[in-house]
Parts: C-alpha cells; sequence; structure tokens
C-alpha cells in the first residue's frame, strides 16, 4: 500500500484538450504525481449525458483523451488511469450518495445550470443529466483522495461531494457534525473531505479575447496544434490597440497569454513595461513570441501523441486501460466494502474478475 495521500480528478472525453485544460488542471496533474497516489478518471459515462446517440464518437474520445494526457506528461507507470464504466464500486456509491443529497441542491448546482443553458437543454434533459452530479461525488469518493486539481468551473461539483461526504461520516461512521473538515477521517471517518485545487490560470481567455477558452466556442488552441495554426489563431486576438508607440493595457487578454505561456519572468516584465510605456512594441511581434512560448510547451506533447498514433496507438491504450482497471477496481472495490459495512450492508466480501 502507498503511502502517499491520494489525488483524482478527470475529465469527460468530450473532444480534444486544449490549453485551458492544461494551465487550469493538467499541468497540476503533471507536477503532483510524484508526491500524490494518482487516480486520473475518463468520465465516459457521463460523456453519455448528452451524447446518448454517439456510441461511437464517445469510444473515440475515450482513447484520444488518454493519448492526449500521455502526450501532456501523464505517466502510465506512476499514475492510474480510471476507465469509469469499468468501475462497478462508482455506480453502486452514487446510488448511495443520491440518497444522501436533497433532490433541490443537486439541481441548484450553477455548473450544471450553466450547462443545461448553454446546451440549450431547457427542460428537455434526461434524468441522467443531473445525476452525472451525484455521481461526481462517487467519482472522487471511491477513492478517498485529499486532493481534485480541477478547473474553476468543477469547483460547484465539489462541494456537494465535501457536504454528502461529511454527512456519510456523520450518519455511517458516527463523527460528530462539528469536527473540522481536516479531522474526519481521525474522527473515525470513511471519507476524507476532499478539497478542490484550481490550476495557475483559473480561467483562460479564448483567442477571440472574450469567453472563456472551449472547443464548443471556436476559440480555443489545441494541444495538437502546429506552431502555424497557433500563430494564426493567436494573430485574431483582438486587444484594440492600433499604434506600437500607444500605451496599451497590460491586462488585456494578449497579456494573460504573455503571463500564462512565457515562463521567463524577467522577459514577461520588460514586456509589462514597455507594453506599459508604448514603447515601440508592436502586439505582433508579442503574439509571435507568445506563439513560440507554446510551440515550445506543445512540441514535446506532439511527439510523445505521434508515438501513439493510428490503429497501433489505439492498441497501447486500451492494454493500459485494461491494467490500469484492475489497479482502480482493487481501490474502489475496497471503499465500497468499507462503506457498505458502514451502513450495516456487510454481506459477505466480493471479488470482481476483470480478465
Ligand atoms: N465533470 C468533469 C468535466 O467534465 C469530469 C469529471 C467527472 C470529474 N468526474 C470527475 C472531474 C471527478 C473531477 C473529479 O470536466
Amino acid at each position: 500500500m502507498s503511502e502517499k495521500p491520494r489525488i483524482l480528478t478527470g475529465d469527460t472525453p468530450t473532444g480534444q484538450l486544449h490549453l485551458g485544460h492544461w494551465v487550469g488542471s493538467l499541468e497540476n496533474r503533471v507536477a503532483l504525481q510524484d508526491s500524490y497516489e494518482c487516480y486520473f478518471l475518463i468520465a465516459n459515462m457521463h460523456a453519455f449525458t448528452t451524447r446518448v446517440d454517439k456510441p461511437d464518437e464517445i469510444r473515440r474520445s475515450t482513447l484520444e483523451i488518454v493519448k492526449d494526457w500521455i502526450a501532456c506528461g501523464i505517466d502510465p507507470e506512476r499514475s492510474t488511469f480510471v476507465l469509469q464504466t469499468e468501475i462497478p464500486a462508482i455506480a453502486e456509491l452514487t446510488w448511495y450518495l443520491a440518497m444522501l443529497l436533497p433532490f433541490n441542491r443537486v439541481m441548484r448546482n450553477p455548473t450544471l445550470k450553466t450547462e443545461l443553458e448553454d446546451k440549450g437543454l431547457g427542460d428537455n434533459y434526461s434524468f441522467g443529466f443531473p445525476m452525472y452530479s451525484v455521481g461526481q461525488c462517487a467519482d472522487i469518493l471511491i477513492f478517498r483522495p485529499k486532493l481534485v486539481p480541477v478547473g474553476e468551473d468543477q469547483l460547484a461539483h465539489i462541494e456537494p461531494c465535501r457536504e454528502v461526504a461529511r454527512r456519510f461520516n456523520q450518519l455511517y461512521c458516527g463523527v460528530d457534525p462539528h469536527t473540522e473538515d481536516a479531522d474526519y477521517e481521525k474522527a473515525g471517518g470513511l471519507f476524507p473531505i476532499p478539497e478542490g485545487k484550481v490550476g495557475r490560470v483559473a480561467r483562460l481567455v479564448g483567442t477571440d479575447g472574450k469567453l472563456k477558452m472551449s472547443k464548443s466556442l471556436n476559440n480555443a488552441i489545441f494541444l495538437t496544434d502546429e506552431f502555424k495554426q497557433i500563430k494564426k489563431k493567436l494573430s485574431g486576438l483582438y486587444t484594440g490597440r492600433v499604434a506600437m508607440d500607444e500605451p496599451g493595457d497590460i491586462n488585456n487578454s494578449l497579456f494573460q497569454y504573455v503571463r500564462a505561456f512565457i515562463r521567463d519572468e524577467a522577459r514577461v516584465a520588460e514586456l509589462e513595461r514597455r507594453y506599459a510605456a508604448g514603447d515601440n512594441i508592436g502586439d505582433g511581434h508579442i503574439k509571435v513570441e507568445v506563439a513560440e512560448a507554446i510551440d515550445a510547451l506543445l512540441a514535446p506533447m506532439r511527439e510523445r501523441r505521434a508515438e501513439l498514433a493510428g490503429e497501433k496507438g489505439d492498441e497501447k491504450v486500451l492494454e493500459i486501460l485494461r491494467e490500469h482497471t484492475k489497479k482502480a477496481n482493487a481501490a474502489a472495490e475496497e471503499t465500497l466494502y468499507r462503506a457498505k459495512q458502514a451502513m450495516r450492508l456487510d454481506f459477505g466480501r466480493r471479488e470482481l474478475v476483470f480478465p
């Protein structure tokens, strides 16, 4: 058994990952791999909440997201990938947690509401749609992590997860409701109260210079983009500035990119100083410099991804997923067993077989 505290986080396989995912969460995951026992979940069951009619596409995105992760530097030798649909304990725990969360609490989740609006679902959504937010509590708690590194929009899902963890611990493990969050395990609780951790840049603006970077808004730089595409996308970034000798606003969208991707602090300070002073430095020049910095970040990712290209790459990914499913199930089954014991549902211990 590993002594390290655990991390659980994940993504819904909706398509390609982009720079917003990188600065918001992926970068954190890569950095935390050595100090934590890491579980990274592919929420392929959740993908069905809005795409029941697209099983082929979901399967494809499932493999692609694993390729993106490995390309980013998530190491399958050190971290465990969790294929949601192959971990039955998650679905079971979802049921128990669903009964500890008031219906209105689930429906009040602002991220859920925004999603319904953005996707134009109105009143026409399945029962499974809001259910996924309860499922997300189970995704997390089944691995009993201390930390959940996520993008800012996901914090609204971490909150009910913390609430339901407290409630379970109080109801079934006899933990005093006045216990501090950090002390729940010490007080006999099964679940630690997990904390969300947002990345270095909580909300990266898209290349339209206005909205949050997102695949569906067509303003994303993908982790697979080449230098030319990166440059072209950035060239459209609107700042409103017209001349090189006009003082610029160093809080505009372009400078969000400067600070997010140029890692030489002295250079960033110099660019800020000259831009603010209107010291003969054009947006075009800065955009190329940002594009170069992004390209330097993405080049090794593109290389690692190329190694996983095509059917051979698919096979390799499937092999990793099968191996990791065993590890993930071992951890998840252990938690479920203990949860059921706490609930007086201890009618014997089962063993899962995954050939
Ligand atoms: N809802 C998350 C997203 O769409 C994906 C997700 C599912 C997740 N289960 C999770 C993230 C558990 C963190 C923890 O990005």
